[in-house]
């Protein structure tokens, strides 16, 4: 359906739980977080019950995230019965890869169209830094599983950290050159728990500046301003929610892990359907898709994401 401002909502983002097996530092705390109790989180059946809430309204693509969502028990249930929601076209799933191994094949099964992988660097040590603990080698194990599960389509994630990746602008692009991935360049958001300051944030033009032969290429619907590197097998995208907003076109509602329907990413507004019956959530669903705000305010150093969670609480 549409919102007041005429914008088409037809992408549901649900994170199936705030729990991540790593602690990436500009999205959670390093003690993790304060583990809800199991009846405030959403049950699969209500999952489900909102996916099919959502479909009547005109969602036709749901995108699972988490936290980390493959550390969910009951991940690959939950996405082959969202695909099989009459109405739901594409399924795709955010992940940080370490549980592809196990999980790519079945969940390419379930009906998984498209993952999105994230990789902030390709040095063991600055992964291992980055991620707290994460090791790049199972990083490398995830996406060949991904590879050779068939998925229609890769992305890997890269989220801009000055002083820290910005080195490394040129050997991530590359393995657009290597394998079958789009790779995306994400400017820095400033969320409220989020470690670096404002020194960390670049924008995406200096992925251009170190890129020159990138040539500019037809966008995929997404909310990256796609380029190409010559000879290469996939594309380079900017994410660029700081320095070129893209709110005007804006078509996600989000669906957190213990049941608030969140109409923008960086707002404080939340509308919990938890509890609810299926039409009394779409009720719910059809008041906060029209009410939806135009764009998600001033977002810089001095003027953190509105949102009152962290990222892993969001899903992105
Ligand atoms: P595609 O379906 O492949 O286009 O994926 P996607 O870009 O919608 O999803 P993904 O989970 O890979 O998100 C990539 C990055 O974009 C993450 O850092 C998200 O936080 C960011 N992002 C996604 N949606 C929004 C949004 O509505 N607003 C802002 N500001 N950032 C977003
Ligand atoms: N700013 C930008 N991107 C972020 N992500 C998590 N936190 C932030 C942030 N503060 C990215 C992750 C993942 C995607 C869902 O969101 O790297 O790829
Ligand atoms: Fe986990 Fe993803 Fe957050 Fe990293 S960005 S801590 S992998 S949820």
């Amino acid at each position: 359906m549409t919102d007041q401002y005429g914008r088409n909502i037809h992408y549901l983002r649900i994170s199936v739980t705030e729990l991540c097996n790593l602690r990436c530092r500009y999205c959670m705390p390093v003690d993790g977080v304060c583990k809800k109790s199991h009846d405030e989180m959403l049950t699969e059946d209500e999952i489900i019950d909102a996916v099919h809430a959502a479909a009547v309204l005109g969602v036709d693509k749901v995108r699972i995230t988490g936290g980390e969502p493959l550390v969910k028990r009951n991940i690959v249930s939950i996405c082959r019965r969202t695909a099989q929601v009459p109405g739901i076209r594409e399924v795709c799933l955010t992940t940080n890869g370490i549980r592809l191994p196990q999980l790519a094949a079945p969940l390419r099964e379930a009906g998984v169209r498209r993952v999105n992988l994230s990789l902030d660097t390709l040095n063991e040590e600055k992964y291992r830094y980055i991620t707290r603990w994460g090791e790049l080698s199972d990083f490398q194990a995830g996406l060949d599983a991904a590879l050779a599960a068939g998925f229609e389509k890769i992305k890997i994630n890269t989220v801009l950290i000055g002083g820290f990746n910005d080195d490394e602008i040129v050997p991530l692009a590359e393995l657009t050159r290597q394998y079958p991935v789009d790779v995306r360049f994400i400017e820095l958001m400033p969320m409220v728990g989020g470690e670096f300051s404002e020194q960390a944030y670049l924008s995406g033009e200096a992925v251009l500046k170190a890129l020159p032969e990138a040539q500019p290429v037809a966008p995929d619907g997404g909310v990256a301003r796609l380029y190409r590197l010559p000879g290469a097998l996939g594309s380079i995208g900017l994410i660029s929610p700081i320095s070129a907003h893209f709110c005007a076109g804006c078509n996600r509602l989000r669906l957190t892990a213990d049941g608030r329907l969140k109409p923008c990413l960086h707002g404080a507004a939340e509308y919990p359907i938890k509890g609810l019956t299926r039409a009394e959530m779409e009720r719910v669903m059809a008041d906060v898709i029209w009410n939806k705000p135009s764009w998600h305010g001033d977002l810089d150093a001095l003027h953190r994401s509105q949102a009152g969670r962290n990222m892993n609480q969001i899903g992105g």
